[in-house]
């Protein structure tokens, strides 16, 4: 596909919009499905870059991941040992290739996984998996850019996050659902994620309980049967078509969603004048003549998703009024600052925090998209720009939105 994508603004989008399989639980459970013996089938998983590269890694280890007629994805792990080093050229694609650590620990015992390389949003660190692992008795070297991994003794243990890391505890997950004793992750992440990847591990057999809370309880079995299973819907994307609506004063139905999982995003939408109302198709989203500017504050679930931080810096780019965002989960999320300035924004960064001083017109322009959420807020601010936008480096945003291109066209936005 061309690398970039050109938006005519103007246009109010109007109609229902259906969000696909979360990225986010699609990805984690990609992975978890090498733990267990048997062919798994995952339903409602999205047809983005990120799985289709997790499918190739799979492929890459000796695992058989191949999708169906039907649109699911089956994976078979072999009778015997998988690979249990993950390929570096396939791994810089994708940082939710770190995930493997876990999976292979709770398969293998052993694992080397190369370290995710930084990205746009921020070093990234990997010591609360590193923490995890090695209370669960790993012994972890870091040489020439991986993680190697090896499991002598594996014992259940209690984990303490210093922060609720949605990797981390999905990882020490992963490895402690077969890890012989009780463990526990104190402080862990609360995302519908991981409650998602608790309710697949508990359908093969593992014996997880609390996730959703910050205190999770895993008490390790000796194997894990494959099954069917299908994933929750994309939270983020939801929030993205939502903001779409609002932004171009259009009227949307974004349809499959959990309403639950959308609550924040639902709570600052309305703050800014928008009429969101859930009703039992969906969210529908009718953007209000005025958008009023309101303050951010990104958090762990249930705070503010930070994946939505660029999106809502999109709208508030076009209040009355000064709205000030402050980013608190990632260190280097405000990237796409600069390409709304391009666009006529007038926006003041001051470290983890930037002020918003919304103006009348935002004006079409070329701009380049940094990286995945960015790229979706660059789509926002130019579905409602006066005149055309190019987004180059498009691919990011092709990485986490499902057909998005026809999805925004079928609502009447001018896309190509
Ligand atoms: C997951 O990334 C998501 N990715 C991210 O979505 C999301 O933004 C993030 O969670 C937060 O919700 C996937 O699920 C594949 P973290 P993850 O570990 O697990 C620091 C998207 O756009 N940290 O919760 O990497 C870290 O530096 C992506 O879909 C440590 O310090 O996020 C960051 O500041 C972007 N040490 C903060 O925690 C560690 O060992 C949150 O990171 C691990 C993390």
């Amino acid at each position: 596909m061309k690398n970039s994508l050109v938006i005519e603004g103007g246009y109010p989008l109007n109609g229902r919009v259906r969000v696909s399989g979360a990225k986010n639980a699609g990805l984690v459970l990609l992975v978890a499905s090498i733990m267990a013996d048997g062919e798994t089938i995952l339903d409602n998983l999205p047809r983005i870059r990120d799985v289709e590269v997790m499918v190739k890694i799979l492929n890459d280890l000796g695992v058989n991941a191949r999708w169906n007629e039907d649109g699911s994805l089956s994976i078979c792990p072999p009778q015997g040992a998988v690979k249990v080093k993950t390929s570096y050229e396939l791994s810089k694609k994708l940082r939710a290739s770190n995930l493997f650590l876990g999976a292979l620990l709770g398969r293998e015992k052993e694992a080397i996984v190369s370290l995710p390389g930084g990205c746009d949003i921020g070093s990234r660190p990997m010591d609360l998996h590193i923490k995890g692992i090695q209370a669960l008795g790993s012994e972890v070297e870091i040489e020439h850019g991986f993680i190697y991994a090896r499991t002598k003794a594996p014992a259940g243990a209690r984990v303490y996050l210093d922060f609720p890391s949605v990797g981390a505890t999905e990882n020490i997950m992963m490895m402690a659902a077969k890890t012989p004793g009780q463990s526990v992750i104190e402080n862990a992440a609360k995302e519908p994620e991981i409650v998602d990847l608790a309710n697949f591990l508990n359908s093969m057999g593992a014996r997880i309980r609390g996730a959703g809370t910050d205190l999770i309880k895993i008490e390790g079995v000796n194997e894990l049967k494959a099954g069917r299973y299908a994933i929750i819907p994309d939270r983020i994307e939801a929030g993205t078509y939502m903001i779409a609506a609002a932004i171009s004063k259009g009227d949307v139905l974004v349809e499959n969603v959990i309403p639950t999982h959308l609550h924040p995003i639902v709570a600052k939408l309305q703050e800014t004048g928008a009429i969101v109302e859930e009703t039992d198709q969906g969210v529908r989203v009718r953007g209000s003549k005025q958008v009023r500017p309101v303050d951010i504050k990104t958090l762990p679930y249930p705070g503010f998703p930070t994946d939505m931080q660029s999106q809502m810096m999109a709208l508030l780019s076009l209040a009355e009024g000064s709205s000030v965002i402050v980013e608190n989960v990632f260190e280097n999320r405000f990237q796409i600052v600069d390409e709304l300035k391009r666009m006529g924004a007038n926006i003041k960064v001051e470290g983890h925090t930037a002020v918003v001083n919304g103006v009348n017109t935002l004006y079409g322009a070329r701009v380049k998209a940094t990286d995945l959420r960015a790229g979706a807020a660059l789509v926002l601010s130019a579905l409602a720009a006066r005149g055309e936008t190019t987004i180059e480096d498009a691919i990011h945003i092709f990485r986490g939105y499902e057909n998005i291109g026809a999805k925004l066209g079928q609502l009447g936005a001018k896309v190509e």
